[in-house]
């Protein structure tokens, strides 16, 4: 006689394998992390591994138009499948879980299931979808927005890329521009697994948590020109100098999330100087700003002093400023029974679980936007993340996976009409 589905516990060996196969490609040396950045070669041979994998578990696969994946396990009955999953490019600097670990915990959970007998009472999916980093194409969580039909698929395949590459060529290169519709098939309901990324939960020594929301997301580009001039000759108070305005920028940057107090950040990851060379004023710089905070009233706020703040010191050092939006997300609330849900459950699996936000963007936040959704973070050793050093222990990951196969179950027993109106 087949186990009980709740008796199921995912193998954290084989998950564990699957997680260090995956992160042989784009590896980087002398680390434990990868460099998969959305569309380039490695992330196509991540793609072709994990398809494979989804194959080898005889779930039916469909590539949709922006090149999320979808693998669907058959349930007892027909109709929209309980849905997982994340997304497996990485940052050029990335970790191996962030994103992977969400994906390969939905085909554990699978093979649990089949290598216990069993069928799911509705159909189970796990997805990866296209460029949720966003670090080579602005928005991140861009797969997942044409997917719920935020975005149209015609306006994000002409996105260009940080190399001057398109998505529509890139995806057409790599072969992933598949043939299924977008808006893809809504899901009964959505759950990722994702590390914290943060150090919440290591440092209250706490295994699981239950994510109620995600912080808004707002990220610019500022592009300064002025005037190239030698170094040497050039005075100080004749100078129109980009690379001083950029400096600047950063310097207040860090001030105004000072000032604003928690939960308000901001960081400047990119400046690039033009022809950024020693002897050189720069002629241009460009300057990335990301500000993220859970009040978007105060996101906004920090929008408009940041742009005042750029107008101003552009103005005084005789340069010119173009503006440009790369990513902008209010904040998200997840739904309240499903996030009831994974917090019962770690407590009925006997681990500890606090409810909190999310730092980081995620494709759940664009699945939110049209079925029940919530999040299972497990911690991350340090708070480390986007960085190769970003580690998850064994135990910990093992928890997070079985929190994700009995949500899942249990998420698959409900009614049709979804866990908030069930
Ligand atoms: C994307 O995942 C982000 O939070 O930057
Ligand atoms: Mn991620
Ligand atoms: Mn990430």
């Amino acid at each position: 006689m087949p186990p009980s589905a709740r008796d199921l516990r995912v193998d954290i060996d084989r998950l564990l394998r699957r997680l260090a196969a995956l992160a042989e490609i784009g590896a980087i040396e002398g680390t434990e992390g990868c460099a998969r950045l959305a569309l380039t070669d490695e992330d196509k041979a991540g793609r072709d591994l994990v398809v494979a994998w989804m194959r080898d578990l005889g779930l039916s696969v469909t590539i949709d138009g922006i090149g999320n994946v979808v693998g669907v396990l058959a349930g007892a009955v027909d109709g929209p499948p309980v849905m997982c999953g994340s997304h497996i490019d990485t940052v050029r600097t990335g970790g191996r879980y962030d994103g992977n670990l969400g994906v390969l915990a939905g085909l554990e959970v699978i093979e649990t299931i089949l290598a216990a007998g069993l069928t799911p009472p509705r159909p189970l999916a796990v997805a990866f979808f296209t460029d949720e980093e966003g670090a080579r194409f602005p928005p991140d969580m861009l797969g997942s927005l044409v997917y719920v039909g935020s975005m149209a698929l015609e306006e994000a395949l002409d996105i260009e890329g940080i190399d001057g590459a398109k998505v529509g060529p890139e995806l057409e290169r790599i072969g992933y521009a598949g043939a299924a519709p977008v808006p893809g098939l809504v899901p009964h309901a959505f759950v990722e697994l994702h590390v914290e990324q943060g150090p919440v939960l290591e440092v209250e020594g706490i295994t699981i948590g239950a994510v109620e929301s995600v912080q808004g997301i707002s990220w610019q580009e500022f592009t300064i020109v002025g005037q190239s001039n030698h170094a040497g000759t050039t005075p100080m108070s004749m100078r129109r100098d980009p690379g001083y305005v950029a400096a600047s920028i950063a310097t207040f940057v860090r001030e105004l999330a000072s000032e604003l107090g928690s939960p308000q950040v901001g960081t400047v990851g990119m400046i690039e100087l033009t022809p950024n060379l020693v002897n050189v004023v720069p002629a241009s710089a460009t300057v990335t700003v990301d500000l993220r905070n859970t009040d978007d009233t105060v996101l906004r706020d920090a929008e408009h002093r940041l742009a005042a703040f750029v107008e101003e010191a552009t103005a005084a050092e005789g340069c010119t400023v173009a503006t440009r939006s790369l990513a902008r997300f209010e904040p998200v609330v997840f739904d309240p029974a499903v996030v009831a849900l994974v917090e019962k459950t770690a407590i009925d699996l006997g681990h500890s679980v606090r409810r909190m936000p999310s730092g980081a963007g995620h494709d759940a936040q664009m699945l939110a936007r049209v079925c029940p959704t919530a999040m299972i973070f497990t911690p991350s050793r340090g708070g480390l993340s986007h960085n190769p050093a970003e580690y998850t222990n064994p135990s910990d990951l093992r928890a997070g996976a079985d929190v994700l196969l009995q949500t899942m179950w249990t998420l698959a027993e409900g009614s049709t009409e979804g866990p908030s109106d069930g």
